[in-house]
């Protein structure tokens, strides 16, 4: 193999790679709920639990939490791998989907699969009784 030989094998495959990565990287995510902008009323008797701290309720297409420190917290409801629902679980901070075991921080990054991608995270913004959740 001569150096343009050379050369050009390791720029198709450097293309290739990145090409492979763009594609998976530039998929839109099942898991992304249709409304991804509105606000929870801490005084309507659905989002009762979002009062207590560990509590969660969810909305929207997302699972808005309380932790124990008492700061509010969102991510997608729709686990990644097949979809179930997440749930929340204050003790560890975690979300978890109770289908096949996967864990996700807080922020919605898996910790332990099947899943293969993070939950979205939502920024929660609170202004008296009322969060508004949005990206
Ligand atoms: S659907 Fe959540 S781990 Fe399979």
């Amino acid at each position: 193999m001569d150096r343009k030989e050379f050369l050009s094998q390791v720029g198709f495959g450097a293309a290739s790679l990145f090409l492979i990565n763009c594609l998976g990287g530039c998929s839109k995510s099942a898991a992304t709920p249709a409304s991804t902008d509105f606000t929870v009323d801490l005084n309507a008797s659905g989002n009762a639990a979002l009062k207590t701290a560990g509590g969660f309720v969810y909305t929207n297409g997302v699972v808005v939490a309380q932790t124990l420190a008492g700061k509010f917290i969102a991510v997608s409801q729709s686990c990644t791998h097949e979809g179930a629902t997440v749930q929340y679980d204050a003790s560890s901070d975690r979300f978890f989907c109770p289908a096949h075991g996967s864990v996700f921080a807080d922020s919605g990054q898996v910790i332990n699969g099947p899943a293969g991608r993070a939950l979205t995270e939502y920024t929660v913004d609170v202004n008296g009784n009322s969060l508004h959740v949005h990206i």
